[in-house]
């Protein structure tokens, strides 16, 4: 039976890429660095073996008979050459046959992000796989920005007047699922947006309409790095933010592509929807 090991497996996208191949007819193993917690995230059916990119001692045993990898870079490891390189040589010596990598959208055109070094990495090693180049995630607003719209109902960012082509993790998962699972994805990338692109003062008026709460757009900088700096958030992560939001006010980041409606036959989720499904998070 095919065996899929998932990266990832308690993030946001890898918790929901397992969810759903619980349902397929494959043996699915999440990779985790902390097996006793990650069981409190996943529940206790989930299969997990010991994985660090950083700790290549637990390679040998988490890449045995593993035939797909569903890799997912985490955000806080930028050197590739030494914190990914060492498990994408070790996946492929155990047989790995296909990866489907967890890009970001436009990784094509910018060699410097640490998602573009990924993907040439992987094809430099000759291993057969999918790059899912996905836009700004819808769940990036209840998590980092949770507070912000619960306590002062602000979305307080620097995007400017800039739109953003969200994507639900939901959707990246169903793709993912169906990429690793199905034949004739190999040597794909896709480019997987939501159908339509807002500015951070529609994203606003959705949140007010559907909370029924006043929630009001803040494009200020200053106020964006000083209330990062009061959650005492790491100054390179905030720099990683300021330039992510840079390029929506540019409006390098209101592509809209039909990857994801063509791989899912039916139409992205949208913002109101995601709003309306995760609707306790800002309450
Ligand atoms: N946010 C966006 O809008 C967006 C858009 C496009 C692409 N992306 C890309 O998506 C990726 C993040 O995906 P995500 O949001 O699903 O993940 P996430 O929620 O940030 O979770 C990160 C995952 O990585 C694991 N992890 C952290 N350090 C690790 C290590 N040293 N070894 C093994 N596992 C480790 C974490 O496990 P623990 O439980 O052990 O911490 C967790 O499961 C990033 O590469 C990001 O650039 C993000």
């Amino acid at each position: 039976m095919l065996k899929i090991l998932v990266t990832g497996a308690t993030g946001n996208v890898g918790q929901e890429v397992l969810r759903l191949l619980q349902s397929q007819d494959c043996n699915v193993c999440a990779a985790v660095r902390n097996p006793n917690s990650a069981k409190q995230i996943l529940g206790s059916n989930i299969q997990t073996v010991p994985f660090d990119f950083t700790n290549p001692d637990a390679f040998d045993r988490a890449f045995l008979q593993v035939n797909k990898l569903f890799l997912v870079r985490p955000p806080d490891l930028a050197n590739i050459r030494l914190q990914i390189a060492p498990s994408l040589n070790a996946a492929k010596l155990a047989g790995v046959e296909h990866i489907v990598f967890l890009s970001i959208l436009g990784a094509e055109h910018n060699r410097f992000l640490p998602h573009s070094k990924i993907e040439r990495y992987i094809n430099q090693l000759g291993i057969r796989a999918t790059f899912l180049r996905a836009s700004f995630f819808m769940q990036n607003l209840n998590t980092i920005h949770t507070e912000d719209i619960k306590v002062r109902g602000e979305l307080l960012l620097p995007a400017g007047n800039g739109k953003t082509s969200f994507i639900d993790v939901r959707d990246v998962a169903a793709v993912a699922v169906r990429t690793l699972i199905e034949d004739g994805h190999q040597g794909k990338a896709y480019a997987l947006t939501g159908a339509e692109a807002l500015t951070y003062y529609e994203v606003a008026d959705i949140f007010t309409s559907v909370l029924g709460k006043r929630v009001r757009y803040n494009p200020s900088l200053l106020n964006f790095v000083r209330q990062m700096r009061s959650k005492r958030l790491p100054i390179g992560f905030i720099l990683v933010m300021v330039a992510i939001y840079t390029s929506a006010r540019l409006g390098l980041a209101g592509k809209i592509t039909p990857d994801t409606e063509q791989l899912l036959n039916r139409s992205p989720l949208t913002i109101r929807q995601y709003i309306e499904d995760y609707r306790q998070f800002w309450l």
